[in-house]
């Protein structure tokens, strides 16, 4: 099979950041590889610290790869562009402009809709995030739950091919958090988007995710992949979150996240010892 027969093709990428002149770069991605499907929801989980927001921006083109290369759909990622929709987990949003606005904005650089699709396009994915009915309300007056809402349909309405998510609920209740999960997962039905979703909370990654990737502490490399279908049946309801099978993922996943934010805590305490 070619290299390009995937969606998406992560290629034994690393990453090193340059420091002041003289001293060592921080190696921050070693040897990361895998294959992503269209259509696959795909969650990252690691300590915080690992990388997993620099991975992430190399995947949509922000940032370089020091090894290693990304191909999307054919094409090796060489920067920004529209097939990569990043919501992150505080939106900038433009608070001088209104719900409708904001949306409106994410179309701004399309060039293959009249100016009246877009105006449909927005109204179509601000009503799939449940924001109809909001479209003249100013951002400032719109509760965090509803701009994250609108952080997503922004996204979505510049038609990506793949969406990229960086602890986007990070910022929320836990209520509004599950809230969100269940309209994600909803919106991913709808749409059929290819997504990849960094968090560092373990019961979101595995009610969101069909595969779960888990880093270890920096430099982050891949210490676990696993398909959640194989233990248990995914639904799109929270009651998953309260079953025998959810559990036992959940306190697997528990332990090796732990094991690993303890190697975290040993390398701030000695740089040198936990390498
Ligand atoms: N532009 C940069 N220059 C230097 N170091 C960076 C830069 N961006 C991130 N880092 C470092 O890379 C490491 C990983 O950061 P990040 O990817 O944000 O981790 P995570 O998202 O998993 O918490 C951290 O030690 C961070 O300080
Ligand atoms: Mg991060």
């Amino acid at each position: 099979m070619a290299f390009y027969d995937h969606f998406l093709q992560i290629d034994h990428l690393s990453k090193w950041f340059a420091t002041e002149h003289g001293k060592e770069p921080i190696h921050v991605i070693d040897d990361v590889s895998m294959t992503i499907e269209g259509g696959d929801f795909v969650v990252f989980v690691g300590p915080s610290g690992c990388g997993k927001t620099t991975l992430m921006r190399i995947v949509a083109g922000l940032e370089t790869t020091s090894e290693g290369r990304i191909v999307l759909e054919g094409e090796e990622v060489k920067g920004p562009d529209r097939k990569k929709g990043v919501v992150f987990q505080s939106y900038s949003s433009f608070p001088w402009l209104t719900v409708f606005e904001n949306a409106r904005f994410g179309l701004k650089f399309r060039d293959d809709v009249t100016k009246n699709e877009k105006d449909g396009i927005a109204r179509h994915y601000l009503e799939l995030v449940g924001l109809a009915g909001f479209e003249d309300f100013y951002v400032n007056r719109i509760s965090g739950g509803m701009r994250q809402r609108l952080a997503i349909a922004r996204t979505l309405a510049a038609g990506p091919d793949i969406l990229l998510m960086d602890e986007p609920f990070g910022a929320l209740d836990a209520q509004n958090r599950e809230f969100l999960q269940v309209q994600l997962l909803e919106i991913r039905a709808k749409e059929r988007k290819t997504i990849i979703f960094v968090t560092h909370d373990v019961e979101e990654a595995i009610f969101l995710a069909e595969r779960i990737f888990v880093f270890s502490a920096r430099p982050a490399k891949i210490i676990e992949e696993i398909t959640v279908s194989d233990h248990l049946v995914r639904e799109a309801s929270l009651e998953l979150k309260e079953t025998e099978a959810f559990f036992k993922l959940r306190n697997h996943l528990m332990a090796v996240c732990r094991a690993q934010a303890q190697r975290t805590e040993a390398m701030i305490m000695s740089p040198n010892a936990a390498r």
